[in-house]
Order: C-alpha cells, then structure tokens, then sequence
C-alpha cells in the first residue's frame, strides 16, 4: 500500500524562482531563500518519494473567474510551467500519475468532497516556484506530481478546517492506493503578506513564528480560525496558508519536524518546514473497507451491458479526441473541419486511430474509445446528422429500424441551432 512519508510547507512567492533563476544561493539578499530551501531539497534527495501531491493556488494564470472551484484535483499525464506575463520559466514540465490521482479523485468524493478536475492546464509560481528550488531537474523532475489546487482567491473560499479535514481524506485515500508508493505532500502559500491595497507590504513576523508553532504543535488550533482572522494578523494574501492545513490533516499524530526556517526578504514571510510522518499504515481490513467505501456508488454499473461510465481514467485516455471534438463548439472551428477534415484533426495531433474512426463517423468506435456522447452528437449536428443517427449506429440497427421501437418513430433531432444541415453522411457502425 501507499504511504506518506512526510510533508513539507513552504512559501510560493515568484521572489524564490527570481533567486534562482538570476542570483544564487552566495547572493547576500536572495541566496538566504536558496539555503532555507537547501536542506528541505536534502531531506526530498535523500527519501527518494515516488511521487509528490503539490497543494498549491494558481494566481490567475490557469484558473479564472468563469468557473471558479474550491479544490481541483490535477489528474492529467504532464504539466508544462505556466506563462505568467513574461514567457514561462526556463523549467521542464512535470509528469502526472493519473493512475494515483484518479483513486484520489474518487475516495475524496467518496469522502463527500465534491472535487473539481483539471488536466491539460500549465501550474504557476504557486508550484513550480519552490519545486524549482526543491529539487535538481536539468534532466526532468526526480518524481512524478498530483497538484492540489485550492480556489482561495475568490470569497468565500475553503476555510481552514475545510482543510485540515480535506488533508484527513487525503490520508485516507492516499494509503488506500494499493501500489508501495512513498508519497510526499508538498503545501505551499504564504506566510505574512498582502499584495493589495492601501495595505499591501504588511507583515507580521511575531504571527509568522508563532503560525510555525502551532502547525507543529497545535494545528487544530489553527483550523478553528477564520479566513479574517488570518487575514488580520498576517495580512489578506497570507489566509492562503490554509492549504498548509491539507498537509499537516494529511499527516499523522506523530510526526517530526525535520526543519524550520524563516526569511523576510521583501513582501512575503517565506517559510520552509519538513515532516517526517511515522503513521501506522491501515491493516489491510481497514484498507479494503475503506475501497468498498469508494467504490459503493459505482458498484455495480460494470454489469449494465453496452454502457461506458466516464470515468476519470476515459477522460485522461481520450483527452485530445475529446478536446478536438469540443472545439466544434466554435463556428470558425466548424469551418476549418468542414473545409478539410483531415488538415483539422491532423493540426489538433490527433492519432492515426482517431483520424480514422472520426473520418469513417465510426460512432460506436468512437465511444468504445472514450469519446463522450454529448460530443458524439456535436460531431453529428457538424455532419448535419441527426442524434437518432448516432444512437442507431451505436446499438448496431438502421435509423429505420431504430426509428421503429420509439413512440415518436418519425422524430429525427440534434443539438444544431440555426445552421443549415450540411450534406449528410452516412452513419457507418
Ligand atoms: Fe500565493
């Protein structure tokens, strides 16, 4: 089984890449950054996780205000450094596990943590910041990342005992997963600072020494704060060391606090501590208890024949199809794939497989694939079929012979608005 062999807090703050990237661990004003880090960066070398769950918040750079949630769970394959105004750092992207964070995704739901997922989507400062002093990477990432994206920008937002019961669930899930990993987690943020207002520059070094007490300490005492009492004594920016909360809930009772540092160089406490986690893993009992848990409300759809449940795992598998098929959502995309169907899906790097059952309108195909309905029917509204093709071409049976077992047997509908039909194709299965 899984376990976690520690955690580490740190700060996010895009100074640590700065230090990094233009000075050096002998500056006299940023090299004390790197040194703090330095022995965190030991502590990893020498445990050799195997994988690494990154709690972090993006700052506007991947996530937005059009749909906004609490926790995002990356589940995808890899994840390249985000863009934040000047061109992306000089750093490798990171690969994903999916495999772990889909068992992730559904014990945390299963725990009654309704979770957002991401894939395909670039991680900021928030994580490539302090990783980039955390581990050496000329040649990659010593180890594979799940990020943990926590929507604090935006009020209300998740408090601190949302946290700490969140980090609880994630020790439930990570050390359900039946594979030995070593899984570390990472939570960055804070620690006194604010960025905005009449009252950016604040800080509060008393709060901050006295924050790192108590994560060590005496965490629940910190889970019965508020966002505003953290905002108060360290400042609006700072209530983002709420997702400390996830590590230190993810952690045991016992526990060793490894290292501890602190440096003020501009706007931002900037903090690194490290967790060794002596938990007693759960008996194997405990563990399958917890995976019927899991897996109760999906028991049992295996057994509905000719059904395909889109399950988090077809979703990273068929990401770029699906992806494609969406784009169809555009009108100028419709042209393009109207106009030259082959030079569309060969520009979007779909594989030969996938050109070959897109081109063929390989409907059921296309859904033992992965490919999910409601973009089926897009394709088909584009195609100027109608959905009653694609659900006859899915059963195997002729529109006409489909069309008879409905009450309404001459019904033919999509989801096309306003555009004209174009020519149809004919429905292959
Ligand atoms: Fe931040």
């Amino acid at each position: 089984m899984a376990r976690i062999i520690g955690g580490v807090a740190c700060s996010h703050t895009p100074t640590i890449g700065f230090a990094h990237d233009k000075h050096g661990s002998d500056d006299p004003v940023w090299g004390p950054i790197i040194q703090a880090f330095a022995p965190v960066k030991a502590w990893l070398k020498e445990q050799r996780p195997d994988v690494a769950i990154i709690v972090y918040n993006d700052h506007v750079t991947s996530f937005f205000f059009d749909h906004y949630s609490a926790f995002a769970l990356g589940i995808g394959e890899r994840f390249e450094v985000a863009d934040e105004g000047g061109g992306p750092r000089d750093l490798p992207g990171a690969a994903g596990h999916p495999a772990l964070a889909a068992h992730i995704g559904a014990s945390l739901v299963a725990d009654e943590f309704d979770m957002s997922f991401f894939q395909d989507r670039s991680l900021d400062h928030g994580c490539f910041s302090p990783l980039s002093v955390l581990c050496d990477h000329a040649d990659g990432w010593p180890f594979p990342i799940v990020p943990l994206q926590v929507g604090v920008l935006q009020t209300p937002g998740p408090s601190a005992r949302r946290c700490w019961k969140l980090g609880q669930a994630l020790r439930r899930a990570v050390e359900s997963y039946p594979d030995d990993l070593r899984v570390a987690i990472i939570a960055t943020g804070g620690l006194s600072h604010q960025v905005h207002g009449e009252r950016s520059g604040f800080n509060n070094t008393e709060w901050d020494a006295q924050f790192l007490d108590l994560i060590v300490n005496d965490p629940v005492r910190l889970t019965e704060m508020t966002v505003a009492e953290l905002a108060t004594r360290g400042g609006y920016e700072s209530a983002e060391v709420v997702m400390w909360l996830v590590m230190r809930g993810a952690l045991s009772a016992n526990v060793t606090p490894r290292h501890q540092a602190y440096y003020l160089p501009s706007m931002t406490g900037i903090a690194t501590l490290v967790f060794e986690n002596h938990a007693t893993p759960p008996s194997a009992a405990e563990a399958r208890l917890h995976l019927d848990h899991v897996e109760r409300e999906t028991r049992g759809l295996e057994a509905l024949e000719g059904t395909y449940p889109f399950t988090l795992q077809r979703s990273v598998k068929a990401y770029r199809i699906n992806k494609f098929l969406h784009t169809l959502v555009d009108p100028q995309a419709r042209e393009s794939f109207r106009a030259d169907e082959a030079v569309a899906m060969r520009g979007a790097g779909l594989s030969d497989t996938e050109r070959d059952m897109l081109l063929r309108r390989d409907w059921r195909a296309l859904m033992h694939y992965g490919v999910i309905f409601f973009l089926l029917e897009k394709l088909a509204a584009v195609s100027g079929l109608s959905n009653l093709h694609v659900y006859a071409a899915m059963r195997g049976q002729t529109l006409g012979e489909f069309q008879k077992t409905r009450n309404a047997p001459g019904a033919v509908y999509s989801v096309s608005g306003r555009e004209d039909a174009v020519a149809g194709k004919v429905p292959r299965t």
